[in-house]
């Protein structure tokens, strides 16, 4: 009898699964949660992935007249942080509109209605298509970000070479991810803290825990910040680094194509 071929497998949480199975797995995920998405994020980090978000705007550095793609931009924060910032920047300035634009592109079309039923900006358009197979030109746009997107896509680093590939010469790109807590003690807190309390708070308020423990098993799964900075660096990215957030819960991964 002939051995059947081994197929690839892909991370799903603490699963390995066929990996032509992970995208309608996560898809389904956040089918499921989509339209309780922003809460669930807000209660789980406590507000702190406002923050993030934040510091990662601060550090892209929005200006006027920039394009960004935000891949997996789901609900659209980073898309839209990212064009009040560059008018915020045109106004101070003295400079007429148009600021910037974004376009939101995630393969997920529960998570792009969620997000557009949050309210409309004409600087801003929502696309349906996949990280590994971005619907876009190669060099089009100035910054290309990903947030909490990049541990659920199948290949991470096909991914990596497709968001290079958008970016013009001179354009930046940042991960926002969860990564690797640096201290015993904070580790060990957020672990029993991830394991316990966010698939319960998960049923509670999404009225499914599934989702959130795919969630919290995932995050042990991404690499670690050197290992991603080091996939970057492979995928073509220069200037590579990086810098904690809440003591390594989550990074900010940073990268120019030259
Ligand atoms: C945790 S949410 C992050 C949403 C948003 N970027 C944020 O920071 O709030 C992850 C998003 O990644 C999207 N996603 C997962 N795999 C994808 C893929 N292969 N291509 C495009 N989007 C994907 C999901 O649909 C979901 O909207």
């Amino acid at each position: 009898m002939m051995n059947e071929p081994e197929r690839p497998t892909a991370t799903y949480g603490f699963r390995d699964v066929d990996s032509r199975d992970k995208p309608s797995l996560v898809k389904s995920v956040f089918d499921r949660v989509a339209d309780r998405y922003d809460i669930m994020n807000d209660v789980m980090s406590g507000g702190a992935h406002r923050i993030w978000k934040d510091i990662a705007l601060t550090k892209l550095n929005p200006q006027p007249g920039e394009i960004l793609l935000d891949v997996a931009g789901g609900t659209g924060d980073i898309a839209k942080r990212f064009v009040r910032r560059a008018k915020e920047t045109a106004r101070r300035r003295g400079q007429p509109a148009p600021a910037a634009a974004a376009i939101i592109c995630d393969y997920n079309l529960e998570m792009l209605n969620a997000g557009r039923k949050r309210g409309l900006d004409e600087r801003i358009s929502w696309t349906c298509g996949d990280a590994l197979n971005l619907p876009f030109p190669d060099q089009r746009f100035d910054a290309v970000t990903i947030s909490f997107g990049l541990r659920n896509v199948v290949d991470i680093d096909a991914a990596l070479r497709d968001m290079w590939r958008v970016l013009k010469p001179g354009g930046r790109f940042l991960c926002l991810e969860f990564s690797r807590v640096r201290s015993g003690a904070l580790a060990a807190l957020y672990d029993a803290f991830s394991f316990n309390v966010i698939p319960p708070l998960g049923r509670l308020i999404a009225g499914d825990s599934e989702p959130y423990q795919y969630l919290v098993e995932s995050i042990r799964r991404f690499p670690p910040q050197e290992a991603l900075a080091e996939k970057m660096r492979a995928a073509g990215f220069a200037k590579v680094g990086f810098t904690d957030l809440s003591g390594g819960i989550a990074a900010i991964h940073m990268g120019w194509r030259v």
